[in-house]
């Protein structure tokens, strides 16, 4: 039996992630051990009971990377830095006090988020996306749909004017991407995200950014500055943002695809929202997230992790863990016990579940409803999915259909 760790860079996880976390399991069992890049050693927690475990107990394992015990190994530009993070600079790596201080500013401005209003950017943007590709009879409903439309609502929900949407579109997937223009992307959202913070400061408005501003100064008795928040503005905007569409484009997929979903293409309303929950159990748009550092020696489904050693959320593969899956069965249908948004203190927020739920939701009807013979272009075999261990979503998605005028 080979039991040399897998790596997490490798083809694999990409070409066919549900085999090889049943092997991962078979070999190792519910935590296994991998390497990142450059042969930095992590336990992927694979188990459903265990990544319950480690999820709920953040004293144990905490959300400080500070505490890795690998950052003297970790070289120059390591490509994985950006999703394994350093630093206590968002919420993201903050914890106690000051976590749930920032996370109780996200989720007051998040929450006054009115879902009709939140409805009709959507629908608005969609059908912008829709108008400028129906014409053609063919789209790629990944490239021209989906990884263009959470952004820019979330753009309006901050307080963006409409014009500066398209710019970030390109800047934070240039920055996701990783590729040459990365560094030029960060800068300008992060140049944006500030300028926004300042106006609304001197300016306030009915915004995500202006109710952040407001409680923010009290925050539990423990202000935040302008900088933090700005911080906290670029998470929740990357955070929302690729998860929301691999969300719309799995389902859509899904849709596409399985012939139980055959009949919603026609207008069946519950199947969007079954096909979405089934996705979430399936197919889930963030399969693996970085992570959690044990503050001190632990045992883990059997295995002996210690102090400052990082686990990686294997949330996928726990989602299938045939522990919980007994007998075939699917925890799909209307049950939510799955990880798609974590579990425990960092979980995703609430409020950002349900704008998430709203924007997928009214992205798939706008699309079933504006092209109504919609079929895939390719054979679903030649879907393929993104070079990215932690994302779980399709890099296009070409479909064709009968050319149609634009509404506008
Ligand atoms: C389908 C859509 C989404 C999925 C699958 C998703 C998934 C997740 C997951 C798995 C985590 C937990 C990470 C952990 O435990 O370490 C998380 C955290 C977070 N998410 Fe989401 N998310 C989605 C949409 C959104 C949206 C729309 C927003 C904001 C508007 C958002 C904001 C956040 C924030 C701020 C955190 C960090 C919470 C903390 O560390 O305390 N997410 N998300």
């Amino acid at each position: 039996m080979n039991h040399d760790p897998v790596s997490l860079g490798g083809p694999r996880f990409r070409s066919e992630p549900a085999a090889l976390y049943r092997e991962l399991r078979r070999e190792y069992g519910a935590v296994a051990p991998v390497l990142l890049d450059a042969d930095i050693p992590a336990w992927l927690v694979l188990g459903y009971r265990e990544l319950h475990q480690v999820t709920g107990d953040p004293a144990l394992f905490s959300r400080d990377s500070g505490l890795w015990n690998q950052w003297d190994r970790v070289p120059d530009g390591w490509p994985m830095l950006p999703m394994i993070g350093r630093g206590h600079s968002s919420v993201l790596h903050t914890v106690g006090e000051h976590h749930r201080a920032r996370v109780a500013v996200i989720t007051g401005a998040l929450e006054a988020v009115d879902p009709f209003e939140l409805r009709s950017h959507t629908e608005r943007y969609a059908d912008e996306l829709i108008d400028a590709v129906c014409a053609e009879g063919a789209a790629d409903l990944v490239a021209h749909y989906a990884d263009l439309l959470p952004v820019r609502v979330l753009a309006t929900l901050y307080g963006f004017a409409d014009e500066q949407g398209p710019g970030l579109v390109a800047a934070l997937s240039d920055m996701v991407d990783g590729g040459e223009d990365a560094v030029a992307g960060s800068l300008h959202v992060a140049a944006s995200m500030a300028r926004l913070v300042a106006d609304r400061a001197a300016r306030p408005a009915d915004d995500v950014v202006s109710r952040m501003l407001a409680s923010g100064r009290t925050a539990g008795g423990l202000a935040l500055t302008h900088e933090e928040i700005a911080q906290d503005l670029i998470v929740m905007m990357t955070a929302g943002q690729q998860p929301t569409a691999g969300w719309i484009g799995n389902s859509l997929r899904l849709m596409l695809t399985d012939v139980r979903f055959a009949a919603s293409l026609f207008g069946g309303r519950r199947s969007v929202a079954e096909a979405m929950n089934e996705v979430l159990w399936e197919d889930t748009p963030a399969q693996n997230v970085a992570g959690r550092w044990a503050s001190r020696d632990a045992r883990l489904g059997g295995r002996a992790i210690r102090a400052g050693d990082l686990l990686l959320l294997g949330i996928q593969a726990a989602n299938h863990d045939p522990q919980v899956r007994t007998h075939g069965s699917a925890l799909s249908g209307g049950n939510s016990a799955h990880f798609a948004f974590g579990h425990g203190e960092h979980r995703c927020p609430f409020p950002a579940q349900e704008i998430a739920e709203v924007v997928a939701r009214t992205a798939i009807e706008v699309v079933l409803d504006r092209l109504p013979d919609l079929d895939l272009a390719v054979p679903p075999t030649a879907l393929t999915r993104r070079r990215s261990p932690w994302l779980g979503s399709l890099t296009r998605l070409p479909v064709r259909f009968t050319p149609t005028s634009p509404h506008g």
